[in-house]
């Protein structure tokens, strides 16, 4: 029998997969897992014990905005993958509302070189589709580092908009992968514009309210059957789209963001006013639930963060001229872990959404779960600690965050990104390493 000498062996944790948990010991080498189960007898070069730790694979963060090139004092990919690492996030897909927009050859390997070695944790782009691209997205969207394509049907940060039932379908006839969909109705938003007050961000969702999601989605399902294409829709907001996504599993994948799971209208803009301002909106209780029974019944597919930073300066600007906007990427994996120890999702569910359907769903290789030759991506949670969001701790340039004050039960004590340990008890602990993920396509 050979023995094989591991880098290191992680022993003594409660290994969590969507199956249930475990008691065992991981062995890296080169990387990758390169064991799984009772290594006491094993040899390797370091040993770290994590006992009365989970252990779950690297939490995959699938829709972020980092602002970089062009916007960087809101954030930028190395602040943004730090904020990443320190709330146990391993790999992020990145919008590509930037200036200029990621939306030809030049801007993809720009934002990619700009990543490589800078970023705290792995990473992919979304490339923007446009009616210009439309062409060109066949290639684009093959390109090394790039997750899919991103399409704004109605506007938000940035000048990226494909509003039109033809502009859309255009895409969808080009493309092969799944695309990620940005869902509210341009032409409804620009007729109801007037309904949002100066200095009234009450009225946020009044303005966008929910028939421009609901009818923006159902002319989106409608397109992608037309084109028999995959779509990914992106931040749900509303009931009647959950209904609607339900009864086309086979076509449609879909995403919630932590905020709209834990916040509601009208308290959170009664009680943070602006700070609580992103596209779709926050809207009243019935949605949220709404949004919780589709997670229940397997509607949901992945949890992103729709992390959005703008400056406290920007953001305190009089509605509607604030934007829209939260950072959530260093708080996806805390406010999720609350949620769970309120008895609101399963370990085993929670791993689903943060890691294995971003791999499914992005046909990401190597990573999204604890499997021999896996890139050794993990994230260690302590679920009996107990800590309150402070701006200390926020790691976003922007130095806010909605949920700041909040009690949270779970906690991330550790991030691994490749075999390394880049960020353990809320310290950095290695040398930026991001490297593009790659895709089976
Ligand atoms: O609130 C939002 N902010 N929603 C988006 O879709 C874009 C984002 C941003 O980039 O600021």
């Amino acid at each position: 029998m050979t023995t094989e000498k591991y880098d290191l062996i992680i022993s003594g944790g409660m290994i969590a997969g969507p199956q249930g948990t475990q008691e065992a010991d991981i062995a890296i080498k080169d990387e990758r897992f390169a064991a799984i189960g009772n290594l006491a007898d094993a040899e390797a070069d370091e040993r770290l014990d994590v006992s009365g730790l989970t252990v779950l694979p690297g939490v995959i963060d699938t829709q972020v905005h980092f602002r970089e090139p062009g916007l960087e004092h809101k954030e930028d990919l190395q602040s943004g993958s730090l904020a990443a690492v320190m709330g146990g996030v391993t790999a992020v897909f990145e919008m590509p509302n930037t200036k200029p927009p990621t939306t030809n050859k030049e801007a993809i390997e720009d934002k990619v070189a700009r990543g490589r070695n800078r970023m705290h944790c792995d990473f992919a782009f979304y490339v923007g589709g446009t009616h210009e691209n439309a062409a060109q997205l066949p290639e684009l969207e093959r390109m090394e580092g790039i997750c899919g394509v991103k399409v704004f049907m109605g506007s938000s940060t940035g000048n990226l908009l494909v509003p039109d039932d033809d502009g859309v379908g255009d895409i969808l006839k080009h493309i092969n992968r799944r695309a990620a969909f940005h869902s509210e109705d341009e032409y409804r938003l620009r007729e109801r514009r007037p309904l949002a007050e100066t200095g009234n961000v009450l009225t946020h969702p009044v303005w966008r309210d929910e028939e421009a999601a609901i009818s923006s989605t159902r002319r989106l399902i409608k397109l992608a059957r037309e084109a028999n294409q995959h779509i990914h829709v992106l931040h749900v907001t509303t009931e009647e789209e959950m209904q609607m996504l339900a009864a086309n599993r086979d076509i449609v994948s879909v995403e919630v963001t932590p905020q709209h799971l834990t916040l509601a209208a009208p308290e959170a803009y009664e009680e943070i006013g602006t700070f609580a301002q992103m596209n779709p909106p926050i809207r009243e209780a019935r949605h949220r639930a709404a949004l919780w029974k589709a997670l229940e019944q397997g509607i949901v597919d992945v949890i992103g963060s729709d992390h959005a930073p703008h400056t406290r300066e920007e953001k305190a600007e009089a509605y509607p001229h604030s934007p829209a906007g939260m950072p959530g990427v260093q708080t996806l994996l805390p406010l999720m872990l609350d949620h769970m120890a309120e008895g609101k999702l399963s370990l085993e569910k929670l791993v689903t959404l943060t890691s294995l359907n971003a791999q499914k769903l992005f046909s990401l290789k190597e990573k999204g779960a604890i499997q021999i030759g896996n890139h050794a991506d993990l994230t260690f949670v302590d679920l009996k600690r107990s800590e309150t969001i402070t701006e200390e701790w926020v790691a976003a340039r922007c130095g806010w965050s909605p949920f700041t004050g909040r009690t949270i039960r779970g906690w991330p004590v550790g991030t691994m990104v490749r075999g390394t340990c880049v960020m353990w008890q809320g310290e950095l602990t290695a040398p930026a390493t991001g490297q593009p993920c790659l895709f089976d396509i």
